[in-house]
């Protein structure tokens, strides 16, 4: 091992992420911007990862903690509840809308967490209406949906996946809809491609013989494809085969919700019916949210739970077999209340539209859209504040980059050199291959902030181009 990498590998107590780079260290952040311990500023770009909704530094959020940790910092679920987390379920219910009026929420500590419990829901539901044969959990093949095992055995990311395939529970993963490389000759926007990855639902659930409990998808891909929307009537055709079929529909909006698409969910844009009147409303009976919960402020996630789930267990067994001890933290429910109340206060959803001219989000796009011109840009996409941009050698055959190359990552560094933040994946192709980049920042950034980053951007894809 050569001495510069030892130097590296030892220089920290904490078991970073990586020991083969270094890391500033982060002190302060306010509004858009993040200052490292030299005093070298950073646009936030990506709100870290998708997280940062509201802004850094907003002074209500760590007034509303404060005051809570002053009142109480923390009961154990199986003794109390608490008023914060009583006040705060209403609220985040009728956040949620219609669809889950009459349902409950169950607040975690984050996005794993609340998808290991959407599982689990998923499963004792089945249990208790007496079809116990149901545990299969179908997802698709490029999706994310958390790190711990059973989050894990969901997901599709196949990096992230590969290592720890012998410990997960494989269940089936069908394909995912991805225009800028659509399997299909199509013509129409993907509408009838769309229609037959529905259709790989469909025999996927056939093919588990009465076994599948639940469907599990991230509305618009997050980080794995990098901010793809789905055509037109797909998850609404989903969403009726899983309705027909008997298996619950989970969506994953850890990253797509709380109005990171410019909707409260992005479900909420598929509501629109594309197939018949009464037919194909995407209505999930569980919905996880995390990351723009409490924008970062605190750790925190929350499952949010349909009347029919939530009846059938309160009249079956009575008791949700689960829990952590942390799930419905004071502090972290302090947290998410005050951020769902500034973003309310501040109209940031609104900011998030990409239909509402002179926001933040149409801006975004149109911006980026600037850097189309660029060869190795093959695409740009993705919805509200949630947008990718797609790397390639060849941009007439889409050919990506060679995966050692880490094209993404390089632009990345290149950007953070210039106090550019943004979130570079690979594997967009194949689970492998295929460099993006997510861009997603907090729905306060300015048009001259959003004009200052993609010039910074366009310089830092330059750069890679050229090392
Ligand atoms: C769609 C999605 N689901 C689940 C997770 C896991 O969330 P967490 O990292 O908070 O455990 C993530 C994290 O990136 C995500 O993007």
């Amino acid at each position: 091992m050569n001495s510069n990498l030892t130097t590296v590998l030892r220089e920290s107590a904490v078991l970073r992420r990586s020991f083969r780079r270094e890391f500033a260290s982060a002190v302060r952040g306010e509004g858009v911007y993040i200052w490292d311990s030299e005093g070298k500023r950073y646009l936030d770009f990506s709100g870290s990862a998708a997280v940062n909704f509201i802004g850094h530094g907003v002074p209500e959020i760590s007034a509303a903690i404060a005051e809570q940790v002053a009142k109480l910092e923390f009961v154990h679920t199986s003794q109390f509840t608490t008023p914060i987390a009583e006040e705060y379920a209403e609220e985040l219910l009728a956040f949620a809308g219609e669809n889950f009026r009459g349902g409950c929420v169950y607040f975690t500590c984050g996005g794993s967490e609340s998808i290991e419990t959407a599982l689990k829901l998923a499963r004792q539901y089945q249990v208790e209406i007496g079809e116990t044969k149901r545990f299969q959990i179908i997802s698709r093949q490029q999706s994310y949906h958390g790190s711990t095992l059973g989050a894990l055995s969901v997901s599709g990311n196949r990096k992230r996946r590969e290592m720890y395939l012998p410990m997960v529970k494989e269940f089936a993963h069908v394909g995912i809809p991805y225009c800028y490389r659509c399997a299909f000759d199509c013509t129409d926007s993907c509408f009838n491609c769309g229609q037959q990855y529905a259709g790989e639902v469909e025999a996927a659930i056939a093919a588990t013989d009465g076994q599948a409990a639940a469907f599990i998808f991230e509305p618009v891909s997050g980080a794995t494809l990098g901010a793809v929307v789905p055509p037109p009537g797909y998850l609404e055709r989903v969403a009726e085969i899983c309705l027909v079929q008997g298996v619950l529909l989970i969506a994953d909006e850890v990253m797509t919700g709380m109005g990171r698409t410019g909707r409260n969910f992005a479900v909420d844009h598929f509501a629109v019916n594309h197939l018949a009147v009464d037919r194909g409303k995407v209505a999930p009976d569980i919905l996880v949210a995390a990351k723009g919960l409490s924008s970062g402020y605190a750790p925190l996630g929350a499952v949010i739970v349909n009347k029919k789930i939530v009846d059938t267990i309160a009249s079956g067994s009575g008791a949700f077999l689960h829990g952590f001890t942390y799930n419905a933290h004071p502090i972290s429910l302090a947290a998410g209340r005050a951020v769902l109340k500034y973003m309310q206060a501040k109209d940031l959803i609104a900011a998030a539209d990409s239909q509402r001219d002179g926001t933040a989000a149409p801006k975004l796009r149109r911006y980026l859209d600037g850097i189309l011109d660029l060869p190795v840009v093959g695409d740009v996409r993705g919805i509200g504040l949630l947008l990718g941009v797609e790397f390639v050698a060849d941009k007439k055959s889409k050919k990506p980059f060679a995966p050692e190359k880490n094209f993404a990552a390089r632009v990345g560094q290149a950007a953070a050199k210039r106090g550019l933040m943004v979130y570079p994946m690979q594997g967009s192709v194949d689970g492998i291959s295929g460099d993006h980049l997510l861009i997603a920042p907090p729905a306060v950034i300015t048009a001259e902030q959003i004009a200052w980053a993609v010039v910074q951007l366009r310089a830092s894809i330059e750069e890679a181009v050229k090392n």
